[in-house]
């Protein structure tokens, strides 16, 4: 019996969760799971119980999930598919006979299909009902937006342009550090009476974008404005500047969920658990920017 089996540690927030667990309980008792063989050796060389299967294969998740307690889910990162991905996970873990899913949700206030990111807030919703349903003990992390996104948000051309350009009118969101969110992952794991919880996984504090760009400005010390325009102003303007739709699509989508409120909301869920505070945007953008 393995105790935990981390997934997504081929990329940064599941590598984080298996680097804060490895100095905290045996390697023994952790398995990671791995889509692509390539990718197993680093983990293979330093010992680690490799699991090879895909969210898009039930069946190599129900090989993979034999003996696990704890199963630490990491979000695909495969929109299109990803409600289908992460049913198989849930059916996987329920026919394994998994004791419990840590899943890595996401903040939102709006569960409607009129949300700016219901294509990414979707298949999260579909996945705590069918984890919720299960009969699996779960817990549910509703992950704040990646304070480790501001600089895309930002744009390298800032200082260039003396501003920072998003349509994110004078909405808040409640950054939170891949990090903490780790660390969080880590604590949950590690302690007992998680079962059957959901979490805000976001900061206490939740700063405009305004706000932010008064603290860069104050960091780099030259005034960088903040310019909030329409959408399709926006849209517009990055296409003049080469930039592909998909990534202008992107930005749009979450700087219009931040100017709608969605991820304004604000918690102290983390650092009761964790006992401090989660990284401040202040101090994220200082070390980003100081230099
Ligand atoms: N809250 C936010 O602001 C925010 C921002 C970005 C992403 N996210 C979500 O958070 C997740 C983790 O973030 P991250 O920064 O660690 O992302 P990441 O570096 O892209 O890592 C994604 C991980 O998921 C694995 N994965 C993808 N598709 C899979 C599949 N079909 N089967 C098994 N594993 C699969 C990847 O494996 P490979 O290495 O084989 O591709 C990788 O290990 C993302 O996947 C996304 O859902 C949240």
């Amino acid at each position: 019996m393995k105790k935990y089996l981390i997934t997504g540690v081929t990329g940064s927030l599941g590598k984080a969760v298996l680097d804060g667990l490895l100095p905290k309980v045996s390697k023994d008792e952790i398995a990671v799971l791995v889509r692509n063989e390539e990718k197993a050796s680093e983990f293979k060389n330093s010992g680690i119980d490799v699991r090879i299967g895909d969210y898009n294969n039930e069946s190599t998740l129900i090989d993979a999930f034999q003996g696990i307690e704890k199963l630490y889910f990491v979000s695909s990162s495969d929109l299109s598919n990803r409600t289908e991905q992460h049913l198989n996970v849930v059916h996987a873990a329920t026919k394994a006979n998994v004791k419990q899913v840590v899943y890595t949700s996401f903040q939102r206030r709006n569960e409607t299909a009129s949300s700016p990111i219901a294509a990414v807030a979707q298949s999260h919703l579909d996945t705590e009902k069918a984890l919720i349903e299960s009969g699996l003990n779960y817990t549910i992390l509703k992950h704040g937006l990646y304070m480790d996104l501001l600089p895309w948000f930002i744009g390298a051309q800032f200082m260039e342009n003396k501003s920072i350009y998003l349509p994110a009118g004078e909405g808040r969101a409640a950054f939170i550090l891949r990090d903490d969110l780790a660390a969080l992952a880590v604590n949950v794991l590690t302690s007992i009476g998680h079962e059957n919880k959901i979490y805000n996984a976001y900061a206490e504090s939740a700063p405009t974008m305004c706000e932010i760009a008064v603290e860069v400005s104050g960091i780099v010390k030259q005034e960088i404005a903040y310019v909030s325009p329409f959408v399709d102003e926006f849209m517009t303007t990055l296409s003049q500047a080469g930039v592909p739709a998909e990534v202008a699509g992107m930005l749009a989508g979450f700087s219009s969920a931040i100017a709608a409120g969605e991820f304004s909301e604000v918690s102290a869920d983390i650092s009761s658990l964790l006992g401090r505070k989660p990284t401040s945007v202040s101090t994220f953008l200082e070390q980003v920017y100081q230099a």
